[in-house]
């Protein structure tokens, strides 16, 4: 069958599609059919069968005699190490870790918060709290210690397994220091905390409530895998949205092992026993779904890299590794070509290692802009697919469905929709608009097993945010179009979303930082157009009256105070102090005019503003930050 038919057949027969991708699945008890109405546009997957995910992702392939294959190869450039865990050792290694975590009463639905640098050990703990159903929520290790408190506080976990550090290109990241400040700022505590200490930095540990990842492990029973519900949620992962308060994008069992399976062939198309690799971080959507869920499940081996594309050692890191472990399918970020071809313009590296097991390149985070598409497949002759999808999806909405049918590539396009997503484009009143019209871009409902089904905590922020713009329909928050072949464009995020190096960042996040300085009346954070990073985000302040310290005192300050509330992986470096901010007649500040001013784009004149002479001001500021050159 190809694409046009698996998609049909999808869409003829939703209920049977998915009754069918389920089979591929161990059941304690099979689903009686796979969607189920919640009701009020709610909907969930395979809600009453049982299963388990650690079963699905490790177990089972033991069971069917593939212990001794490799699960997760850890290579650690920044370490300088290599370490290779097979299924069999990976079973009993997270039953252990598993039956630790029971014998200190994590139970079935509890939170388990992750905060762990790329390690195998950030793995384990995920697939330890899938094996006793408890619901883990990964923290990334960039985010300063108050995020981490903002996500303790939401959803009140009963334990924190953290490393004492991670470690960043000559800078190692303490992590236990901030678990600590974060717990202290918590109102919520968490009954104890378990410390994996890696040799680079020993972490204290507090008498009581900080527990030896090793020392806690001996001479406990292993744990056997506990059968969930298929609506049981696998995890909570926080996203930015608008606001500063992160999303809990809840993930349920079911249709989580079922979607993510039927994605490593027919998408990523490996078979099982192949190497796949996703070079992004277990913070992310793509590290759960990709370097730890949808391989194990499939049978895959997972590569856990620790380090950068460029500079640990040099920009031929990606081909070392894709050649040192025969990597059939490798998947990034743009930001991560971007940098490789800033370091090595002309591929020269990738000419000293055999890649010819690599199969085919997979981009996604944020747009693959043409210029790096058509560079990567210069310089490695390998087919490059732009995938669209976000945390919330958890996997492809549109994307190359390589393991059905390799279509044509359009550069600029992310392809077309995979089955299981009906994506349309409407118009603001919510009415279809015709091919090659720009609009929001939307999924009809239902979304496809392995989506969210709603916000942890949250179900009127989720209806709003994703149900109530265009009713019947999920609201991605990006813009864009599809074209005569069903081609989709993603154009530009409708919110105030920015994508930071394939991160995905919230301006009204860091305005509310910036709003908590003392000296700021007022502020705006843009997102800025950056060669490597896609966007940057910029702020400007206005001062409160009265207040004439030096500008550039209170910018450095607004700096600190953004690295030291959301994180070093904001990369909140731009900041000016101006008198005012251009808004409407009606007070909205016209964000999306100053981001054309600072990419020096041709602009039409809001017709509400309210002075036009503003902006004259911000383009100056703007210059004076090396922007808004044209
Ligand atoms: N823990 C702690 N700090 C982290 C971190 C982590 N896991 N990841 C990043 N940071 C820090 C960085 O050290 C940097 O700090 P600095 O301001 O002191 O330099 C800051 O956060 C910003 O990081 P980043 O935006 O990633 O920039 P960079 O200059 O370190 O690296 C790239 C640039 C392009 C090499 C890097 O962004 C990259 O590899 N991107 C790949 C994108 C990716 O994997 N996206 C995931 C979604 S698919
Ligand atoms: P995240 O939830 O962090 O994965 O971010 C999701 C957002 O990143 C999407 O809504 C898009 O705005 C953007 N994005 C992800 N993949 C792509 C892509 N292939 N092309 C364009 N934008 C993308």
């Amino acid at each position: 069958m190809g694409y046009q038919e698996v998609y049909e057949s999808w869409k003829s027969d939703p209920e049977g599609f998915w009754m069918q991708q389920a089979e591929a699945i161990d059941w304690d008890q099979k689903p009686s059919k796979a969607l189920f109405e919640v009701g009020d546009n709610l909907y969930e997957w395979f809600a009453d069968g049982q299963t388990n995910t650690c079963w699905n992702a490790v177990d089972r392939h033991v069971e069917a005699g593939r212990g001794g294959q490799v699960a997760i190869i850890h290579d650690s450039p920044i370490t300088g190490t290599l370490h290779k865990i097979t299924y069999a050792e990976l079973r009993n290694r997270v039953a252990r870790l598993a039956g630790a975590l029971r014998a200190k009463g994590i139970e079935k639905g509890d939170r388990v918060i992750i905060y762990m640098p790329m390690v195998p050990e950030a793995l384990e703990a995920m697939l330890a709290c899938a094996r006793l159903g408890a619901i883990h929520s990964v923290v990334f290790g960039g985010f300063a210690a108050n995020e981490l408190a903002v996500r303790i506080d939401d959803a009140k976990p009963k334990a924190i397994i953290a490393a004492s550090c991670g470690l960043e290109p000559g800078r190692v990241v303490h992590y236990k220091p901030l678990l600590d400040g974060a717990i202290d700022l918590s109102t919520h505590k968490p009954d104890f905390t378990v410390i994996f200490q890696r040799e680079q930095e020993v972490a204290h540990l507090e008498e009581g409530r900080d527990y030896d990842w090793h020392g806690f492990q001996y001479g406990v029973e292993p744990a056997d895998c506990v059968p969930v519900e298929g609506n049981h949620p696998a995890y909570i992962l926080y996203t930015s949205g608008t606001t500063g308060a992160p999303k809990g994008v809840i993930r349920h069992t079911g249709g989580h092992l079922v979607a993510l399976n039927w994605t490593m062939k027919n998408i990523y198309n490996v078979d099982p026993g192949d190497v796949f690799w996703a070079a992004s971080d277990v913070g992310w959507v793509v590290g759960h779904s990709y370097i730890c869920y949808a391989p194990l499940i499939h049978g895959n081996t997972t590569i856990v890299f620790e380090g950068k594309p460029v500079g640990t050692p040099d920009a031929g890191t990606f081909w070392r590794v894709i050649s040192e472990h025969n990597v059939r399918s490798f998947f990034t970020a743009p930001t991560a070509f971007r940098a490789v071809k800033r370091d090595d313009p002309k591929g020269e590296f990738v000419g000293k290692y055999d890649i010819s097991g690599l199969r085919a390149i997979y981009l996604a985070g944020e747009r693959a802009d043409p210029d790096t598409i058509e560079w990567a497949q210069k310089v490695t002759g390998k087919p490059i697919y732009d995938h669209w999808w976000q945390t919330e999806t958890g996997w492809t909405i549109a994307g190359m469905p390589a393991g059905i049918e390799a279509l044509p590539v359009k550069i600029g396009s992310p392809s077309v929709p995979m089955p299981g997503y009906d994506v349309q484009i409407l118009d603001e009143a919510g009415h279809p608009m015709k091919p090659g019209e720009l609009g929001a871009i939307a999924v009809k409902l239902p979304l496809p097993p392995g989506t969210l089904p709603t916000l942890w905590n949250a179900e009127d922020r989720f209806r709003k945010s994703y149900l109530s713009h265009f009713p019947g329909y999920y609201e991605t928050g990006d813009a864009g179009m599809i074209d005569e072949d069903g081609y989709l464009y993603i154009m530009a995020r409708t919110d105030d979303v920015i994508n930071v190096a394939g991160h995905r960042l919230s301006t009204g996040g860091m305005e509310e930082v910036l709003a908590s300085h003392p000296d700021v009346a007022e502020c705006a954070v843009i997102g800025v157009t950056d060669e490597l990073k896609g966007q940057l985000p910029m702020g400007f302040v206005c001062l409160t009256t009265g207040v004439n310290r030096p500008h550039d005192e209170i910018t450095k300050e607004c700096v600190k105070l953004v690295r030291d509330k959301i994180g070093p992986v904001a990369a909140f470096k731009l900041c000016a102090v101006v008198d005012r901010l251009p808004k409407t007649r009606s007070g909205k500040i016209l964000r999306a005019t100053m981001v054309k001013i600072a990419d020096s784009e041709e602009f039409k004149m809001p017709a509400t503003i309210d002075d036009p002479a503003i902006l004259d001001e911000i383009k100056v500021a703007l210059q004076g930050m090396g922007y808004a050159k044209a």
